[in-house]
């Protein structure tokens, strides 16, 4: 795919995440690491297509998304609009061929992205999906470490995952506060990353016990607490919050096995992974060993790498990002399938799915 000039993309919203995405695309473009050119933008606000064709040197806007989408020069989509659009401009970008990367959560429920996927497959188009965690360096740190360590059968995994409410700390989503356009709250839109980690580390979850909380009363909810069952007996849970607080965004992320520990904390200015092996000491790992193992992820050589390159890797705000466009775009180059995809997000929003209807319901939904 792609033009001897390389793979030529346009992107759709351009809000936090579009930006965020653009300015990912330009360090990979810049730093020589993949063939790309960002062709066209998209957006329904005149000002911020003007402020990104600018920033980022882009020939061609469009107010309306559907002929950036049949523009035959673009060979690759973005899509990082609110959620309520994603469908139709989904089902659009399939039907016109183009490789399509689209931000979490697809859908506001997994028979719609069930339908985006079969779509996608009809149209054989790859697929990309935001759930960004699978590019993080210190996760993908975790991950190497399970896979050359005996750590043993996984017992227990523990997400704990805390940020102001959106809406309030964020003017620029206004969107989040009508819960039509969401079509939920924290389940949906953040405990979704939990998920897809918990299961990428510990496998299929056979059976879920959720509840949800309302404690902001701003329609949509802004807790969420998860007990799961895998496959092969182990459990993990999730607890999700937004709330009022001024204190920086946390995640921290707890893998016990048989043979040891591995903990992640994920907040800002005090990143770290800590893991204990049974009968050795306890090992603390920092930014800069993590990002090698970013870097080996992507089999990318470290020796004189770009600095254009070097800081965003070393940048959490979109270094996440960085990795995973590369990746995808490798695979779109290369015909290969991309990973995180359409139907990872359908395991994932199965799970969500089932937690909303456990919570209703107040019992425990077995995933079939
Ligand atoms: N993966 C992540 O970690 C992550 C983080 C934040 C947001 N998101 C997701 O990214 C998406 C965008 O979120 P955001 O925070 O950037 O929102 P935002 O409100 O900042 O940006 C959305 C942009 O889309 C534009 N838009 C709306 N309708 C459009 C249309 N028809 N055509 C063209 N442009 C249109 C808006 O004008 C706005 O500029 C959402 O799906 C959100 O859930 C993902």
């Amino acid at each position: 795919m792609g033009s001897e000039a390389g793979l030529r993309l346009g992107l759709i919203g351009i809000g936090k995440s579009g930006w965020t995405h653009l300015a990912a695309l330009k360090s990979l473009k810049d730093a020589g690491l993949l063939n790309i050119e960002i062709n066209a933008v998209s957006d329904i606000d005149k000002t911020k297509l003007k402020k990104a064709a600018k920033e980022f040197n882009v020939l061609t806007v469009y107010e309306d998304h559907l002929e950036l989408i049949n523009d035959e020069t673009i060979d690759v989509v973005y899509i990082c609009t609110p959620i309520s659009k994603h469908t139709e401009m989904v089902k659009d970008a399939a039907r016109a061929n183009k490789a399509i990367y689209c931000d979490k959560p697809l859908a506001h429920s997994c028979p719609q992205v069930r339908e985006l996927n079969a779509v996608a497959i009809d149209s054989s188009v790859q697929t990309s999906v935001g759930l960004m965690l699978r590019y993080d360096p210190f996760l993908l740190y975790a991950k190497r470490l399970v896979e050359k360590h005996n750590f043993g059968k996984p017992l227990l995994a523990h997400i704990h995952d805390d940020q102001q409410f959106p809406l309030d700390k964020m003017d620029y989503t206004q969107w989040r506060g009508d819960s039509a356009v969401p079509g939920g709250g924290i389940l949906l839109h953040q405990s979704i990353q939990d998920i897809d980690v918990i299961s990428w580390f510990f496998g299929d979850i056979v059976n879920v016990y959720a509840q949800v909380g309302f404690y902001g009363d701003r329609g949509v909810e802004d807790q969420a607490s998860l007990i799961m069952q895998h496959e092969d007996g182990a459990t993990s849970t999730i607890d999700s919050l937004w709330h009022w607080l001024d204190r920086p965004d946390e995640r921290k992320i707890e893998f016990f096995f048989e043979n040891g520990f591995i903990g992640i904390a994920l907040e800002s200015g005090n990143t770290h992974l800590d893991y204990h092996l049974k009968g050795e000491d306890q090992v603390r790992v920092h930014s800069e060993n993590a990002e090698e193992a970013l870097l080996e992820h992507l089999h990318i050589s470290s020796n004189n790498l770009a600095l254009s390159v070097r800081k965003p890797l070393s940048d959490a705000a979109i270094n996440k990002h960085l990795a995973l466009s590369y990746s995808f775009l490798k695979a779109v180059m290369s015909g290969e399938t991309p990973s995180p995809n359409f139907l990872e997000a359908v395991s994932a929003h199965r799970i969500v799915d089932a937690a909303y209807e456990s919570s209703n319901k107040k019992a425990p939904i077995d995933i079939l």
